[in-house]
């Protein structure tokens, strides 16, 4: 295969047959819909209540426990927003980035804010913080359960990876 003057990184991404994360577009927000990013002491309560609240495509863990979403903070500032509408707290989407890849956690907007555009542009304003930051490739889990959310995340871009996920907890 011919590589031309293509760059180094070109080269080996077209070697491996990698999609490269071009910047994402910036959207504009719905009406009403401010983005701020979250505050730990002041947000939490509200916060956990919204993941409880909205089914089972979010499911709330050991990791979402104060002590645990402080070390995500630590490692990873920044990256952890909230959609507000009059005030409130209406949708919520974590971050994180190791360098390498980046992660997306908990995307929710409350039922009654669904399908006006909210999920797609909190998705759309993380983008853009990961790629500032350096990241170039996403991943993000949906449980089988939720597998119905396949078709938001196709609609963003997102593919589905052939990779089978392993994981174990460290005591
Ligand atoms: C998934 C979720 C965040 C989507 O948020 P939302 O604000 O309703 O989504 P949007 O309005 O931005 O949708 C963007 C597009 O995807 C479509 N879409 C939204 N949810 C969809 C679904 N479940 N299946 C197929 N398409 C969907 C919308 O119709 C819209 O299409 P359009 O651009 O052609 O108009 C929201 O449904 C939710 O909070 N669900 C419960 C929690 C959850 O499952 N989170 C994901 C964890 S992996």
């Amino acid at each position: 295969m011919d590589y031309g003057n293509l760059s180094l990184k070109k080269k080996i991404i077209q070697a491996m047959g990698h999609k490269h994360m071009s910047k994402p577009e910036t959207q504009s927000a719905p009406p009403g819909i401010d983005i701020r990013p979250y505050n730990h002491t002041e947000d939490y309560k509200t916060v956990l209540k919204i993941w409880n609240s909205v089914g089972n495509g979010i499911h709330v863990s050991f990791s979402d426990e104060p002590a645990e979403l402080e070390k995500l903070l630590r490692v990873s500032p920044g990256l952890f927003f909230l959609a507000i509408h009059r005030g409130n707290i209406i949708g919520t989407i974590m971050g994180g980035f190791d360098g390498r890849r980046g992660l997306i956690y908990h995307l929710a907007v409350l039922p009654e804010y669904q399908n006006r555009h909210i999920g797609s542009y909190l998705m759309n304003y993380l983008e853009n913080e990961l790629y500032k930051r350096g990241c170039r490739k996403i991943y993000l889990f949906i449980v089988p359960e939720n597998i119905k959310t396949a078709d938001f995340y196709q609609k963003l871009g997102y593919e589905q990876m052939s990779a089978i996920p392993f994981t174990k907890i460290l005591q």
